[in-house]
């Protein structure tokens, strides 16, 4: 018997008319990261990607390269192919619509669909936007232009073939309230829910051949080929042997995850799930659609010719930081602005400092003093004990912050872990202690290393390479559970290896204008007392989804209850803060901070990265005036 679980995560298939870019290659890795994070817990997982290979755009592409469309299809596949091949992508299986397989069952489910009466027959008038291959109707129009490409769509009347969608609109709409993971994040499904007040429409899901001959055929009439949406969208499903091979399909379906960026939310949310209610597929766990990688506040596209190509970036970076940034830099859910000066600060500061340092300098330490053999530890005290707290739990929070796909936050605490050690390192000096103290330096060193070889472990799945490298220079006990302490074995030797993430000197700057000297503005008695400081009790707090910082708090302040918004989640979790008595401005116009109200500031007292609260010392009633 298997009991493993099963994860099956799915990208979009991307259309074969341009050459991969960093966009694509997000959504990618990120299929990829969660997958590796999966297979590491020994889950049975399968991860599907691949290419969007028919419709008007891709014909268009071909005969402006004067080729015949497969024939585009076959040359530009190869650049997928090799793209995701340079960045360590695992996919277990690469679709193209333009398999014999695909079409075939696609032609099954169109020929079941006509039969059951799914599909009809009418005369339609549409406006056409060739590059989102569907139809508009003018209210969906922005000043006469398709949203998406701001170019004015083709008027187009004809005799084809729709499918019922519009029937399924009110299961659609239920079924989409009661499962609150179905479209994630939150505000995405509220998105559809909005666009689902309005009437849905039948949707149009075939093309004449005579204004488009590269489809697949409709079984039913070989004058039309099918709409290409409603052959991608199966691909989730061919891609795993529905029609084909049922035993397959029976362990991986319903997917855990369909990985879209936000663009294709109205295909993925509404034709895809009325699609599969009309078949009789069930439907997939999650549509999560992550935000778009920006290029100077626009989205990258090659339209706007602002794309950053991700082969460019390996060659000067390296893959494994061009991993780590892109799931390091993008809060999910939301849009992230792509520099090469934000990379290279990240790079620096966490990948060359904190943890490239860290790895150096153990080993090298060991190397000196231990003549390559890992130390055997000895007593331990606080210090010790702690880091080794953290680090029995770490993988479960990581693991937590995953699953909540909060993929920065989990990288965020790996590094933070990090960071931990090298503190830990600062406080002991091992490097000086050696000199007087070999046995406990020789504690401290296996300690700082076994931390460092798990911090590293769960960060394989963000940097396969280069951990991988790491973790094949120390002597393991690959009998013992990979996440567990005391994986690194003592007594054994340590291989040398290179420096992990050398420092990428940056480009040269214009040197910045001296600073003027602020101002002090002195203030009156009067205008300090139109601040109306008092104290108030923290009932309950919690933090604000989709955002890293904000933590929403209710707090008592005597004479009500009131809600405050507060960006502090970095430095207080919602129980540390719970209790508290704290100090609030209690005259400040409320505000709305990303959409929750606001009536109220606290105060804090703030250096550099750090942040304290001001609370009061001992006891006093909620509502005292403060001054
Ligand atoms: O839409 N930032 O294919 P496509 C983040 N064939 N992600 C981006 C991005 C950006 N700037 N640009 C593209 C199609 N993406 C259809 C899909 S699925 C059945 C059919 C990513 O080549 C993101 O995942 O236009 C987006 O949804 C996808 O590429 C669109 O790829
Ligand atoms: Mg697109």
């Amino acid at each position: 018997m298997n009991n493993r679980k099963s994860f099956y995560v799915t990208t979009p298939i991307y259309y074969v008319n341009d050459k991969p870019h960093i966009g694509h290659a997000y959504t990618t890795i990120l299929a990829d990261v969660l997958s590796r994070f999966h297979r590491d817990k020994n889950d049975d997982t399968f991860f599907l990607t691949g290419t969007d290979e028919h419709g008007q755009k891709v014909q268009e592409s071909a005969e402006a390269r004067g080729i015949a469309p497969q024939e585009h299809c076959d040359n530009m596949v190869k650049h997928f192919k090799e793209n995701w091949e340079k960045l360590n992508i695992t996919n277990d299986f690469f679709i193209r619509t333009t398999f014999d397989f695909h079409k075939k069952t696609v032609q099954k489910i169109l020929q079941q669909l006509w039969e059951k009466g799914e599909i009809y027959e009418s005369e339609y008038g549409g406006y056409y936007c060739v590059g989102c291959e569907r139809y508009y109707t003018e209210k969906e129009l922005e000043d006469g232009k398709c949203p998406q490409h701001q170019k004015e769509p083709e008027y187009i009347k004809e005799k084809n073939y729709f499918f019922k969608m519009g029937k399924y609109q009110d299961w659609l709409i239920n079924y989409i309230q009661l499962n609150p993971n179905f479209i994630q994040p939150e505000h995405r499904k509220n998105e559809v829910l909005g666009f689902l007040k309005n009437p849905l429409n039948d949707l149009c899901i075939s093309r004449p051949k005579s204004r488009l001959k590269w489809g697949i055929e409709l079984p039913f009439d070989n004058k039309y080929v099918t709409y290409v949406w409603f052959d991608a969208l199966l691909n989730y499903v061919t891609g795993i042997g529905y029609g084909q091979d049922q035993e397959k399909f029976n362990k991986f379906w319903p997917a855990n995850y369909h990985l879209i960026g936000k663009d294709i939310v109205t295909t993925h949310c509404v034709y895809w799930p009325t699609m599969m209610k009309a078949i009789g597929i069930p439907m997939p766990k999650t549509i999560y659609a992550h935000g778009w990688w920006l290029m100077d506040k626009a989205k990258m596209s090659k339209s706007l010719n602002n794309i950053v190509s991700p082969l460019d970036l390996i060659d000067t970076y390296g893959v494994d930081s061009v991993r780590y940034y892109l799931i390091r830099d993008m809060m999910l859910g939301q849009d992230s602005n792509f520099t090469e000066d934000n990379f290279t600060t990240r790079y620096n500061a966490e990948l060359a400092n904190d943890f490239g340092n860290l790895a150096n300098r153990v080993t090298t330490l060991i190397k000196k003093n231990y003549d390559s053999v890992v130390p055997f530890p000895q007593e331990t005290g606080d210090a010790e004990n702690d880091l080794i707290n953290t680090a029995k739990t770490l993988s479960d929070n990581v693991y937590k912050k995953i699953e909540d796909f909060k993929l920065n936050q989990a990288t965020d605490e790996i590094i933070s872990f990090i960071r931990s050690i090298n503190k830990y390192m600062e406080i002991t000096q091992p490097w000086k202690l050696v000199k007087t103290d070999k046995e406990s330096t020789g504690t401290i060193l296996y300690i700082a290393t076994e931390a460092l070889r798990l911090g590293a472990q769960l960060l394989h799945p963000i940097m396969p390479t280069k951990i991988e490298s790491l973790l094949k220079a120390l002597p393991l006990d690959d009998k013992k559970n990979k996440f567990s302490w005391g994986v690194l074995k003592p007594g054994e030797k340590i291989d040398a290896f290179d420096s992990l993430f050398p420092r990428i000197i940056k480009k040269k700057k214009p040197a910045p204008q001296k600073q003027k000297k602020p101002e002090i503005n002195l203030i009156t008695f009067e205008e300090v007392g139109r601040v109306n400081l008092i104290t108030a009790k923290v009932l309950a707090a919690e933090q604000i989804p989709e955002t890293n910082k904000l933590l929403k708090l209710s707090v008592d302040t005597g004479l009500e209850k009131r809600q405050i918004v507060a960006g502090i989640a970095d430095h207080y979790s919602p129980e540390e803060i719970l209790g508290k008595n704290i100090v609030i401005v209690a005259n400040l116009q409320p505000a709305k901070i990303r959409g929750v109200e606001s009536q109220g500031m606290l105060l804090a007292a703030k250096k550099g990265k750090k942040l304290r609260l001001i609370t009061i010392d001992g006891d006093i009633a909620p509502g005292a005036s403060v001054g």
